[in-house]
This record gives C-alpha cells, sequence and structure tokens, in this order.
C-alpha cells in the first residue's frame, strides 16, 4: 500500500461501529497502517462473515459533477462552473454519507472512488475530509484502494503529491489522446506536453495508477492507432481503459453532425487492441479495461455493494435482506430479486472472467438458473456465443462482439 495516508485520522478510525477497540495486535495485521479491520484472531479472518468469501467488497463512490469546460463528445452529467462552494457541498456530502452509514455500518470498505466531471478540481482538503468521515464512520480495508480521475492540467502545483498526501492511493489520467491534432479535434484543454508532464508526476507520485484514451476517432488511421497504443502501454501504467468514441445525442458532436469511424474499422482496431495488450503485460478483463484491475470498477461489475454520494451518483446495496437502488438525493428504491439478477447479468457478461453463479446468487437471492431464460441460453451457448461451467458463464469472443443481444435474450 503506498498511500501517505490522512493525517488527521481520528481515533474513532480504530473503533468498529459499536465502538469497540480493534483486536491485539497478535495477528499478522501491519500495525503501522492506519486502515485496519477486525480479525478473528483464532481464523485470521473477520468475525461476522462466512469465511468462503473473506470480506465482500464494499464501495464508496463521491461524484464531483464540476468541470472546468465542456468536451465535445461528453455526455456525462456535469456543470460547467470555475468557482463552486465547495466547502458547503463536501458538508452537504459528509450527510449523505452519514445517511447511508446506517444502512451499511456492517460493511467494511474496501475501495473509494472519487469520479467526474473532473473531481481533480476538489481541494485536496477536502479530499482527505471525505476520506477520514468514512474511515471514522465504517471499518475499512487495510488494502482499502482509493481512487480519484484526475484532468491532466491542473494549475496546481504539487496536485498529485497533495492528493497522495490526502489519502489517494491510485490516480486515474484523463489523457485521451497522444498528439496534440486529436487533443484539439476531443476539444480538450490540455495539450501534449502538458499530458506529458502530468503522466511523469502521476507515475513517479502513486503506486497504481491509470490512463484514459479514446480510440476510433474519425479519420483515425489502424496504423496511427497501433503507434498510439504502443506508446501508451512504454508509460508504464498499472492499467488502461480504452473507450472506442461514440456520438451521443445531445452533444456537440452530435450538433456538427460528427460521423464515427466506420464499424468495420473499428472492429479491426479493438481486435488489435485487445491481441496487443493480452501479449504485453495487460491482459483485458472487462470489455474496455486492461492491466492491473481496479477494485472499484470491478466491484460495480461483479454486482458488490456501494454507495453514490453526488449529483448523478448512484448505489446499490443490501440492507436487512432488503435490495436498494440510490440516487440522488438519498432517494431509495428497492429492487426485487429479479430486477438485481439483470443487472447482474447486465455488467457481468463485461468481464472477461463473467459470471460467478455463487456470487451471483449472493448478490440478488435467486439462484442463477432461475433468473435466465434456459432455453436461450442453451441456444446461445451451442451457437458459441457463450460459454458454462458449473460455476461460471462466460461471453465468448464472438459474444463480446454482441453483448447486448445476449442479454436481451436471457433476461427475457
Ligand atoms: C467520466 S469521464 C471523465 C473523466 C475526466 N473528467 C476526463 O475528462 O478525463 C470518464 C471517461 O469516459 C470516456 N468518455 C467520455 N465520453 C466518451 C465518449 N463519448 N466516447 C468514448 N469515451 C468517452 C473518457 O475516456 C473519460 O476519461
Ligand atoms: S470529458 Fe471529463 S472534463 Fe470533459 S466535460 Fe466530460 S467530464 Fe468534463
Amino acid at each position: 500500500m503506498n498511500a501517505v495516508l490522512p493525517k488527521q485520522l481520528p481515533a474513532s478510525a480504530f473503533k468498529n461501529s459499536a465502538g469497540e477497540e480493534n483486536a491485539p495486535d497478535d495477528t499478522e495485521r501491519n500495525t503501522g497502517m492506519y486502515f485496519d479491520v477486525h480479525e478473528d484472531v483464532s481464523t485470521g479472518l473477520p468475525k461476522q462473515l462466512p469465511a468462503r468469501r473473506v470480506l465482500k467488497p464494499f464501495g464508496v463512490y463521491i461524484h464531483w459533477p464540476f468541470c472546468l469546460s465542456r468536451c465535445p463528445y461528453c455526455d456525462f452529467y456535469k456543470e460547467v462552473k470555475k468557482d463552486v462552494a465547495q466547502e458547503d457541498i463536501i458538508d452537504g456530502y459528509l450527510q449523505d454519507l452519514e445517511y447511508y452509514h446506517r444502512f451499511t455500518q456492517d460493511k467494511t470498505v474496501s475501495s473509494i472512488f472519487f469520479g467526474g466531471g473532473t473531481p481533480s478540481l476538489i481541494k485536496p482538503q477536502n479530499i482527505e475530509k471525505i476520506i477520514n468521515f468514512t474511515a471514522k464512520k465504517w471499518q475499512i480495508r487495510k488494502d482499502v484502494e482509493i481512487s480519484l480521475e484526475a484532468n491532466p492540467n491542473s494549475d496546481r502545483e504539487n496536485l498529485f503529491q497533495e492528493l497522495k498526501t490526502a489519502g489517494i492511493n491510485r490516480l486515474s489520467l484523463g489523457v485521451q489522446a497522444l498528439n496534440d491534432k486529436d487533443l484539439r479535434f476531443l476539444g480538450r484543454t490540455h495539450n501534449l506536453k502538458q499530458a506529458q508532464k502530468a503522466i511523469d508526476e502521476v507515475l513517479t507520485t502513486f503506486d497504481n495508477h491509470s490512463m484514459d484514451l479514446i480510440y476510433a476517432r474519425p479519420k483515425q488511421s489502424l496504423t496511427e492507432w497501433e503507434e498510439e497504443l504502443k506508446q501508451a502501454t512504454n508509460f508504464g501504467f498499472k492499467h488502461i481503459s480504452l473507450y472506442q468514441l461514440t456520438i451521443e445525442d445531445g452533444t456537440v458532436f452530435a450538433a456538427k453532425g460528427i460521423q464515427p469511424l466506420d464499424d468495420e474499422a473499428a472492429v479491426k482496431m479493438y481486435a488489435f487492441t485487445n491481441d496487443y495488450l493480452n501479449t504485453n503485460g495487460y491482459p483485458q478483463y472487462e470489455v474496455s479495461n486492461y492491466g492491473l484491475p481496479c477494485k472499484h470498477n470491478l466491484l460495480y461489475w461483479e454486482g458488490d455493494d456501494y454507495i453514490g454520494i453526488g449529483k448523478s451518483a448512484h448505489g446499490r446495496f443490501m440492507s436487512d435482506g432488503k435490495i436498494y437502488a440510490t440516487t440522488y438525493h438519498l432517494n431509495m428504491e428497492e429492487l426485487t430479486a429479479q430486477e438485481r439478477a439483470e443487472e447482474l447479468v447486465i455488467m457481468g457478461l463485461r468481464l472477461n472472467a463473467g459470471i460467478n453463479k455463487q456470487r451471483f446468487f449472493e448478490n440478488c437471492g435467486l439462484p442463477f438458473a432461475e433468473a435466465i431464460n434456459l432455453q436461450n441460453l442453451q441456444n446461445l451457448i451451442s451457437e458459441g456465443f457463450l460459454t458454462e461451467t458449473k460455476n461460471d458463464l462466460k461471453a465468448t469472443s464472438k459474444g463480446f462482439a454482441v453483448l447486448n443481444k445476449i442479454i436481451e435474450e436471457l433476461c427475457c
């Protein structure tokens, strides 16, 4: 664990939610860590959970919707504003965390993710406030992953070091393109020189890091992408997210009539990307993600519990035997087991590892075979779109190309 953890962590972070002190330090725990879990000394496992899944993942997502400008391809919820009343907003976030704590206090936080918008605009002291508050309210795994998405053009000189000091231990950098022409086309406010500076700083400051690129840009050739991808893998990031450009309704690109790259060229780029990364140290584990998995995003795809704070955040968690879907602001709706099961199929098939049937059952309460259309499943397997074992269901590479169709068939 590389983080320089929060300076102001309160003493209560060493207590569980019932206010008890941690077990004495005769376990294998690293006593130098601020974050810790409460283990049964005899077994080394947490007291309250079954032995099979040692600690069920539980995530906290913090959404910061503000951006300094509007990228012409982006249809994420955002507000373009320079000055926002950060302290007031953060106080509201702490209240929302407090609210959700009453439903999730028995869980142990395995990841916190600051996403956006542009969360690198949050002042580091406010990041630290949120991390400290989370650590005070919940038990936290000592290997907790705390990620933040950053844009490469901050005017804050020591931003990355300050973020690390605030408790961030995984930095995800939105580079998007590795040449000035395409950065301009994508309407980014950074140029290649700024991207390179940020890349160097992220790589020297953090032990865990990721970069985002958008490819299959209109007019981009396969050869250009091959070169750019090779360059991207040479930096040494632990993780890379690669998204093919989509033209979304309501964006500036859509209004201008910008056309995406044709399907055939995009499919070739995807095939090259997967082959190249799988043989060059970045195994694909999800449709668009490669390398050392992001624990937090994995938790969504595997269907584990998380809470979401901020304007366009959502949450999913089980509490008292009920499954909740939450949206801003503290809006909680109960989901049926079947509704959650369908979400788990949609998310799980994005993973190369596919759907683990036991985890599926734990996360929605329905046996896998009762939640899906078995006749269609058999057809999809015999047509070569899916493979099934006693424990898992996975899409084949033929299946990955038509995931939406497969999901429709399984969930009807
Ligand atoms: C929530 S966004 C924004 C993160 C950060 N604000 C930034 O711009 O780098 C996360 C990622 O989605 C990707 N993305 C957003 N819109 C896209 C689009 N229309 N097509 C492909 N990728 C897109 C970008 O790679 C981006 O880094
Ligand atoms: S791509 Fe990122 S910086 Fe650009 S508008 Fe969307 S969220 Fe904001």
